[in-house]
């Protein structure tokens, strides 16, 4: 593309730079080689070359102009219609108050009498931060094009940088023999909790996920640009796009649109469903990148679907290691159509030039479905010893010397910071610290030093707050939820304190669990538990939607259980009796449930507490395990067991942990195992009415045969099939064995228990007329065909 050129003017005076300034403290536009400013996207870009303004030039160079721009530039045309050209250093110098700033710099190749764009060499520094290293712009590119798929690096680079000092310098360097230009700048002060403190950033991608192209115009607090994502997806055939353009508000005051425009929270990618395939892939994004670096990647999520938890849960891979598991953003937005971000920081080695961004499914959680989702994605690259710019030259340098050295560098170390809704303190630097650090093939050497580093780059969170998750609510919401603790609406009590039945967002129903002030032990309970659910996310885990820690108080928010405690509906008879296979499905969902707890993470987490008053059943009857209070981790890989005082309930605690006072998961099996006993009884686990060898449901129960004699009469009614209940009575057995070597997994238990459930099915399928135990035929009919639909 060929410009005309129209003027070239030398300025003559210098002294129209040298008036005072004042502190910038609002966004400046330079509108460079121009003595007149213009208005282009909503922005009023001042000609640098008008007297009096609020910086001062070294140097005036050269400013040239051109007659005609490509209309393809489309609204820029007129602001790049003119450049400053410097054969000399020189710089723009600014008065600032310290703190974060965005530089933009934009560039239009430009050819001018002696000077041809793509010969323009030069070296960009601020304050002494090398920004761009023997940058040329490039010459014959196809300008169009770039701005349409808007390359971010080709026309416009961003960088943002943290100014210590009371002025900000943007010099020019030029190669000897070379020259440097610039048709535009843009010096934009930023809040300082926008981010981390970094001594210096560049903007490599900012992408408007599964949406389009959003300009500065509409991006009103800071003129960002961001890009459809498409072009750097691998596959985009593994996700389709979806959006809800009227709901989606920011979490709190404190995530605003500093962050980003509510326009990109607006819209998202999910994996695409395919009801045939099961969900088992990956949505891959790839970002070339400068070798040799560490990137910030910031993902912008808001769930747009699900008014639930538990519906979406995913894993996150920066560059093939796990960033985040057990991803729910419903719970970490705290709700549905809430803006919420996280960021990640990854090291690029030497060698490699491209960032992979991939979401999939999380294999623990598989309940859910197996979906993921995002909304947007920037990725900036982090300066290294004062240097950003990436000079090919200098890398190949590197390379070639580093050839003996192994490549070790594969420790992702993913640090994540949770902005949304005041969770955490926002400071000046705003790191959780760090989540995770895999490495499948381990390292020759343990290097705990690089765990460390990763940290201690970033100022860190009060270490109690750090790995809380979910929304925090303040006390007057929680009285507004709960009609200032009405009475009439607690459904349940316990040495904790109350639990009542509270409405947020207007119509969620939600269950709210209030400590008790007086008792200490409770509070440290809910400490546990804020922290345990904060990292447990799973469909048969009763999720945790927030807290309050206001005046004194500790408050839990969950989701809303309607369909109560399993307890509720064996004894007590406050709810109606459930079926065998709700029984069975019921002890099925909470074996899940356990079983994730034992082996979701690398020590396993001892419930402790297994009752039939901590599994829980959802309007659905979806069973899900309740109640980390007492929950704790599992033994360290080379114990077997955590030593710790008794805790749990009694009828339901494990005799060998009650003698050895050491814990293992296999207590939760005998606990499970009481459960299991209770289910096909009905009976409650300590009746003190009843004669001596009778009062402990476990003692009694395993020794009445047959089967029959102990089993709910109201089953009988309904029916249920006696191989199938045998069985079941069996796997109770099994994990109430009195060591905990015999008893088996909640693995085997689960296994065990759905194939109880197919014996059951087949007896319904087959055998009606044969086996059927009581119960009335319409009911068992209705199953039957219910099936074949
Ligand atoms: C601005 O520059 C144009 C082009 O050289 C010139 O015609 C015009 O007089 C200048 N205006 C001022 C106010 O200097
Ligand atoms: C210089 O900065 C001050 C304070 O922000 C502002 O009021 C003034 O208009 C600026 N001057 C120019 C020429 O932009
Ligand atoms: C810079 O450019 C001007 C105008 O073309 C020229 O007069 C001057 O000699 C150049 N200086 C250098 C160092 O090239
Ligand atoms: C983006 O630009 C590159 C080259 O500049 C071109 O090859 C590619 O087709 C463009 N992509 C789109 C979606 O326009
Ligand atoms: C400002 O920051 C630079 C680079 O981070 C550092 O070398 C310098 O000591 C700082 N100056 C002050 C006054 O803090
Ligand atoms: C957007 O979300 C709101 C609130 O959940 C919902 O009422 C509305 O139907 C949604 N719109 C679309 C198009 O999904
Ligand atoms: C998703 O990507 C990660 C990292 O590259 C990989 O380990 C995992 O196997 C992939 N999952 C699927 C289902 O392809
Ligand atoms: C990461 O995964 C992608 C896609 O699965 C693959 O193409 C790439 O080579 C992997 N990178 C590394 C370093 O293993
Ligand atoms: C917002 O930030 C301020 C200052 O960092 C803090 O005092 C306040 O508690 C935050 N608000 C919320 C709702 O988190």
């Amino acid at each position: 593309m060929k410009f005309n050129v129209l003027f070239l003017a030398f300025l003559a005076s210098l002294s129209l730079f040298e008036a005072s300034v004042e502190a910038l403290s609002k966004p400046l536009f330079i509108n460079c080689g121009s003595n007149s400013s213009i208005t282009v996207d909503g922005r009023r870009w001042t000609g640098d070359s008008i007297p009096g303004q609020n910086f001062t030039l070294s140097s005036v160079g050269v400013a040239a102009a051109a007659s005609t721009i490509s209309e393809d530039l489309a609204i820029y045309g007129s602001l790049y219609q003119t450049a400053r050209i410097f054969n000399t250093s020189a710089s723009f110098n600014f008065a600032v108050v310290p703190g974060n700033y965005f530089i933009r710099l934009h560039y239009c190749p430009f050819n001018f009498g002696n000077f041809i764009a793509s010969g323009s060499s030069f070296d960009l520094l601020a304050n002494n931060l090398k920004l761009l290293s023997k940058f040329s712009a490039p010459g014959e590119i196809d300008w169009k094009n770039a701005i349409s798929n808007s390359s971010i690096s080709t026309l416009f680079r961003e960088f943002s940088l943290s100014v210590n000092l009371t002025e900000l310098r943007i010099e020019f360097i030029p190669e000897p023999g070379s020259f440097a230009f610039v048709n535009a700048l843009e010096v934009i002060p930023v809040v300082d909790k926008l981010f981390p403190s970094s001594s210096g950033m560049e903007t490599m991608y900012r992408l408007n996920v599964g949406g389009r192209k959003i300009e500065p115009s509409e991006d009103r607090a800071l003129w960002r640009n961001w890009n459809s994502d498409e072009q750097f997806m691998f596959s985009v055939n593994a996700a389709h796009s979806i959006s809800n353009t009227s709901s989606v508000t920011y979490s709190s005051v404190n995530d605003t649109d500093v962050f980003a425009p509510l326009l990109v929270y607006e819209t998202a990618r999910t994996m695409t469903d395919n009801q045939v395939v099961e969900r088992r892939f990956n949505v891959s994004w790839r970002f070339p990148v400068d070798p040799n670096f560490d990137y910030l990647i910031r993902l912008h999520f808001s769930e747009l679907v699900y008014d639930k938890p538990n519906q979406r849960i995913f894993r996150i891979y920066i560059n093939n290691k796990t960033a985040a598991e057990n991803f729910d953003v419903f719970v970490r937005a705290g709700g549905k159509n809430k803006a919420y971000h996280e960021d990640y920081v990854t090291a690029i080695s030497p060698k490699v030039d491209s960032l992979w961004l991939q979401l999939g499914p999380d294999s623990l959680a598989s309940g859910s479905g197996g979906d993921a989702l995002l909304n947007g994605v920037e990725i900036f690259k982090l300066s290294r010893n004062g240097i950003l710019a990436h000079s090919h030259q200098r890398i190949r340098a590197t390379q070639s010397s580093r050839v003996a050295q192994k490549p070790s560098q594969k420790t992702l170390w993913a640090a994540a910071a949770a902005f949304a809704f005041g969770l955490m303190v926002v400071g000046l630097s705003v790191y959780v610290g760090l989540l995770h650090r895999r490495n499948k093939t381990p390292p020759e050497k343990k290097n705990p030093e690089s765990t460390k580093n990763a940290v201690t780059m970033k100022t860190s969170f009060n270490s109690k707050n750090k790995n809380r998750v979910g929304r925090r609510f303040t006390m007057a919401e929680i009285k507004i939820a709960t009609r200032n603790f009405d009475e009439a609406l607690v459904i349940g009590t316990g040495g904790f304190g109350k639990v009542y039945r509270g409405e947020i967002n207007e119509g969620v129903t939600v269950a709210i669990k209030r400590a008790d002030k007086q008792s200490e032990q409770g509070v440290r309970e809910f400490e546990t538990e804020i922290e345990m659910l904060s990292k447990l996310r799973h469909r048969h885990l009763v999720s945790m939607i927030g807290f309050c820690d206001e005046q004194g108080e500790m408050v839990l928010v969950y989701e809303y259980m309607a369909n109560g405690t399993l307890r509720s509906h064996l004894v007590g008879g406050d709810r109606p009796s459930l079926t065998w296979r709700q029984r069975v499905g019921t002890c099925i969902g909470a074996a899940r449930g356990l079983h994730y707890l034992h082996t979701g993470s690398e020590r396993g987490i001892i419930h402790r507490d297994v009752k039939s008053t901590n599994i829980l059943l959802d309007e659905d009857f979806v069973a899900k395990v309740a109640d980390f209070g007492l929950s704790r981790d599992g033994p360290a890989v080379d114990q077997t067991h955590v030593s710790t005082a008794v805790k749990g309930s009694f009828g339901y605690l494990d005799p060998e942990y009650f003698r050895r006072l050491q814990l293992t998961e296999k207590s939760d099996l005998f606990s499970f195992g009481v459960v299991l006993l209770e289910v096909v009884c009905a009976r409650p686990v300590i009746d003190t009415t009843l004669p001596n060898g009778q009062i402990n449901l476990a003692e009694w129960a395993l020794r009445q045969r047959p089967v029959e004699r102990i089993v709910d009469p109201r089953l009988k009614e309904e029916g249920y099939s006696p191989e199938s209940v045998e069985k079941f009575v069996e796997i109770a057995e099994k994990c109430l064995a009195d060591e905990g070597k015999n008893r088996p997994t909640m693995g085997e238990v689960l296994w065990q228990l759905e194939n109880v459930l197919r014996l059951y099915e087949a007896h319904v399928q087959s055998g009606v007329e044969a086996n059927y135990c009581g119960g009335d035929w319409s009911r068992s009919l209705e199953e039957k065909s219910g099936r074949k639909r």
